[in-house]
């Protein structure tokens, strides 16, 4: 099994590298890695973010761990060699449509949450992030307008096979849960919505066992800190479950905390933590890496048919956080690597 180790910019090496020695401990067998430049580190190296031998590692590889990628130093450049178009590139070229994005609360952290602790004590829920269409991938620009102001725009569209097969990882999701599905959406507004709640209430047929509710987008924001237990499974477009992941991450306690794994029809997976390169605190060892690692623990389950590893290194973080492991995200002053520490520890 070989694994492509893709660290990036900014506290992405330092994340990946705790990841890396929690992946080390469990002594696998037969499981290699092999790392590539990824962002504007790439883009520093050679010129591009996801140059072709990048692009190859990760086509070959049977897993790929990501950390993040973005460097405001980049944010001026052309869009489409900035340091985001590697991530953006990598989920569209590996057809990685189904971005699987656990919100759970280890009771640890109930203190942590931006919710009171009886509301966060709920939450428990999956989101299933469609990654390969919508406005990210549509014909984008900057145009002037008749009379001569700047203008910029973005093209939102989904069609009914895209919707479906993301619809179908939802539904097969809730069915390995606890059979509730939110599928959530701007129909009141958007075409593009319109098609989505048409083709996944179409789905619904083939999954009677699926209890199927619909929600617009601004009040699933709303619901999401009023009640979020009643949430079991979101499934919702790229834009839409970009902004309701990271609100959730705060729910369940910090975005330093939730990982995600991004799938292809296969199986075959990337796996990276919800949270980007966090230039104001890069460099200064105070990144929380148990997003990281609890997506290396979703990588042995999805992609290297390790689920026993995969729960011995889940079970590991919540042993951390029990001891009272808490980076500077979670409340206290630990450094990322004594967060490193206490995971290995609890292993
Ligand atoms: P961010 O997620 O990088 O950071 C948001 C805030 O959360 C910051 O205050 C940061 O310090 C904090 N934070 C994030 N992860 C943390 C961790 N593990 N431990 C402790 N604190 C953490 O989002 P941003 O600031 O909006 O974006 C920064 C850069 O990252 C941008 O260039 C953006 O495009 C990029 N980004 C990349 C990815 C990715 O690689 N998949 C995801 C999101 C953002
Ligand atoms: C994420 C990030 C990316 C996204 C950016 C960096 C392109 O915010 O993975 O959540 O918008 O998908
Ligand atoms: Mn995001």
């Amino acid at each position: 099994m070989l694994i492509a180790l893709l660290p990036g910019d900014g506290i992405g090496p330092e994340v990946i590298a705790q990841a890396r020695r929690v992946l080390d401990a469990l002594g696998l067998d037969g499981v290699t890695y092999q790392e590539a430049a990824v962002g504007g580190a790439a883009y520093k190296a050679s010129g591009h973010p996801l140059p072709p031998e990048t692009l190859d590692l990760a086509r070959r590889a049977d897993a790929i761990l990501f950390g993040a990628v973005g460097d405001p130093a980049c944010d001026m450049l052309e869009r489409h060699l900035r340091p985001e178009q590697a991530i953006l590139g990598l989920r569209k070229e590996l057809a990685l449509f189904a971005n699987l994005r656990p919100a759970k609360l280890f009771p640890e952290l109930a203190s942590e949450s931006a919710l009171r602790p009886e509301i966060a004590a709920q939450i428990d829920m999956m989101i299933v992030r469609e990654l390969n269409g919508d406005v990210y991938f549509g014909e984008k620009g900057m145009r002037k307008t008749a009379d001569g102001k700047r203008e910029g725009y973005d093209i939102m569209s989904y069609n009914e096979d895209e919707v479906r097969r993301i619809a179908h990882v939802g539904f097969k999701t809730a069915m390995a849960r606890n059979g509730r599905l939110c599928s959530v959406d701007k129909a009141n507004v958007l075409e593009t919505s319109q098609l989505w709640r048409d083709v996944v209430t179409e789905t619904a047929a083939e999954y009677p066992s699926v209890q199927l509710s619909h929600m617009y987008v601004d009040n699933c924001a709303m619901q999401l800190v009023r009640a979020p237990g009643q949430f079991d499974v979101i499934v919702t477009g790229n834009l839409f479950g970009d902004i309701l992941s990271d609100q959730a991450s705060m729910c369940a306690g910090s975005i330093g905390m939730l990982p995600s794994a991004s799938l292809d029809k296969a199986g075959k997976g990337l796996y990276e933590p919800i949270h980007g390169s966090a230039p104001d605190i890069a460099g200064q060892g105070k990144a929380n890496p148990l997003a990281m690692i609890l997506s290396a623990a979703m990588m042995l389950r999805y992609s290297l048919g390790h689920p026993a590893a995969a729960d011995r290194v889940e079970a590991a973080v919540a042993g951390a956080l029990a001891g009272g492991a808490r980076s500077g995200d979670l409340g206290g002053s630990m450094s990322t690597s004594e967060m490193g520490n206490a995971v290995l520890a609890a292993l």
